[in-house]
C-alpha cells in the first residue's frame, strides 16, 4: 500500500515490484467510491470499462464508449489524491488505428485526469503500445481472459490451461513489455502460468483470478465489497455483504415513513 502523502507514478509502480512490495489495485467509476479506495492506501485505481456491468447494468463491457469513460474518469480523478489513475481503453477506441487509439488515450489523459491507459491484447497491440509510450502516456497490458474478446472466446472459461494457448500468452506478455508497457494484469489463468511470466518480465504482472504469484492484485471493487449479485466470479473474495446491508438498511428507512417513525423531533425543524 501507498505511503499517505506520495502521489503513485507509474514508474513508483514499477519499482515496487523491485522492491518486493505488493501492488495493490481495484476499479472505481464514481468520486465517492474512488476516495474512499484512495483514504484506503490502495496504490493503483482503475477506471475499468467492467462499470459497463457493474455500474450501468451491461451484460458485457463492449458497450462502454470512450465518452462514457472520459465522463467516469472525471468523476474518478475528482476522488483521487494518491493512487495512480488508470483508465481503460473501451473496446473499439485503440484497435482500428494506432492514431485513433492516441487521439482516444489523450482525451482519457487530457479531458479524464487519468495518469496513463490500459488495453487489451498482445503482439496485435505492440504497435500501438509503442506509439502510447513514445508520446507519453503510460500503457498497461491485460492478457488471459480479456472481456473484450468475450464474443470471439464464447464464454468467461480459464485461458492458457494447455499449450498452444499457454505459450501464446507467455510471448505475448514478453512482447508487451519489449513495447513499454509499465504493468501487465493476468485475468484467469492458471497460478503457474502467471508464475512463470511474472518471474520473466522485470514490470509488474498484477493478477485478477492468476493466483498468489503475482506482483499485484486487482479486483473489481463492487464484488469484492458484495455489491455485485448479478456474477460471482471464483476469484473474487467477498470482504463484505454491502448489498444485503444497503437492503436492510432501506427496509428500516420504508418502515420508519410507513410507521410515521421518520422524521422525528430530531430531524425535524
Ligand atoms: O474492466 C476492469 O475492471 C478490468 C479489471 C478487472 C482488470 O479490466
Amino acid at each position: 500500500m501507498s505511503d499517505s502523502g506520495k502521489k503513485r507514478t507509474a514508474p513508483a509502480i514499477v519499482d515496487m515490484k523491485s522492491q518486493g512490495q505488493k501492488i495493490v489495485c481495484l476499479t472505481a467509476y464514481d468520486a465517492l467510491l474512488a476516495m474512499l479506495l484512495d483514504q484506503s492506501g490502495v496504490d493503483l485505481i482503475l477506471v475499468g470499462d467492467s462499470g459497463a456491468m457493474v455500474f450501468a447494468g451491461h451484460k458485457t463491457t463492449i458497450p462502454f464508449t470512450t465518452d462514457q469513460m472520459v465522463y467516469h474518469t472525471q468523476a474518478v480523478s475528482r476522488g483521487v489524491q494518491h493512487a495512480l489513475l488508470i483508465s481503460d481503453m473501451p473496446f473499439l477506441s485503440y484497435q482500428i488505428s494506432v492514431d485513433d487509439a492516441l487521439r482516444n488515450a489523450g482525451r482519457l489523459i487530457q479531458e479524464g485526469g487519468a495518469q496513463g491507459v490500459k488495453v487489451e491484447g498482445g503482439e496485435h497491440m505492440a504497435e500501438t503500445v509503442r506509439r502510447l509510450v513514445k508520446m507519453g502516456i503510460p500503457v498497461m497490458g491485460h492478457l488471459g481472459l480479456t472481456p473484450q474478446s468475450i464474443n470471439q472466446f464464447g464464454g468467461y472459461r480459464l485461458r492458457g490451461k494447455k499449450e498452444p494457448e499457454s505459450e501464446e500468452i507467455r510471448k505475448d506478455a514478453k512482447i508487451l513489455e519489449e513495447a513499454g508497457v509499465f504493468a501487465v494484469v493476468l485475468e484467469k489463468i492458471p497460478s503457474a502460468l502467471a508464475g512463470q511470466i511474472t518471474a520473466s518480465l522485470s514490470i509488474p504482472t498484477i493478477g485478477i483470478g492468476a493466483g498468489p504469484q503475482c506482483d499485484g492484485q486487482i479486483l473489481v471493487t463492487h464484488d469484492m465489497l458484495g455489491l455485485f449479485e448479478q456474477f460471482k466470479p471464483r476469484f473474487a473474495r467477498q470482504y463484505v455483504n454491502l448489498a444485503g446491508m444497503i437492503r436492510e438498511a432501506v427496509i428500516h428507512y420504508a418502515e420508519d415513513v410507513k410507521k410515521g417513525d421518520f422524521p422525528g423531533d430530531k430531524e425535524s425543524y
